[in-house]
């Protein structure tokens, strides 16, 4: 079976291929489909973006389509930046000056004000059904950036459990335990049950 990815990112195509691995389903990315454009994120919540990519890209393919939006919340904020994670600092903003923003929002917060939460939201279309999955990680804001790996706001994402930044955590370090990656292994315990009803 094939599913279409709504991205052209391949870091996200290669990390949903390394958790969908044993199901046999083949992923596909917009590079297969270039006369797909930008898909505008005009949803006010991550699930409503999540769909509108999932929902467009199956009607031009007529393919099972997956499409994640994901936005960090903080709490001393409201829940901001949320689902507008990527414009923070503006339509043209950099990781750099979203994290630099963020740094600056939050400089005046204790270290016990400044829990965070990272929330991916995984929508699936097809021509019969519609399904979503959410993950969530829980960590804290720094007061400075740490680590060079990753990306987004990942130098001043804290993960208490682990004792450092997802920047400086190794990909699968990462993928073990973020939003993504909790969300697309719930899609995926979906998924295989749904090929194993229909394959006996
Ligand atoms: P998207 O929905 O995956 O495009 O994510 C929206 C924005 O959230 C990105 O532009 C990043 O700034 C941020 N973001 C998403 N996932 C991560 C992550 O795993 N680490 C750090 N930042 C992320």
């Amino acid at each position: 079976m094939k599913i279409v990815l709504a991205t052209h990112n391949r870091g996200k195509m290669e990390e949903i291929s390394d958790i969908l691995a044993d199901l046999p389903v083949e992923i596909l990315t917009l590079d297969s489909f270039p006369e797909i454009g930008e898909i505008p994120e005009t949803g006010d919540t991550l699930k409503k973006n999540a769909f509108i990519k999932a929902e467009t890209v199956h009607n031009l393919t007529g393919l099972p389509s997956l499409a994640d939006d994901t936005g960090l919340e903080v709490d001393a904020l409201f829940g901001a930046p949320g689902v507008y994670s990527a414009r923070y600092a503006g339509e043209t903003a950099t990781y750099q000056d979203n994290c630099r923003k963020m740094l600056n929002e939050m400089k005046n917060f204790s270290r016990n004000e400044r829990v965070a939460h990272f929330k991916t939201v995984i929508a699936y279309v097809t021509s019969s059904e519609k399904i979503w999955t959410e993950g969530v990680v829980k960590g804290t804001i720094l007061d400075h950036q740490d680590g060079d790996k990753g990306f987004g706001y990942d130098p001043i994402f804290y993960y208490p459990p682990l004792e450092k930044t997802f920047a400086a955590m190794e990909k699968d370090e990462k993928n073990s335990i973020s939003h993504r990656g909790k969300a697309l292994r719930n899609f995926c315990d979906i998924l295989e049950k749904q090929l194993i009803n229909k394959n006996g």
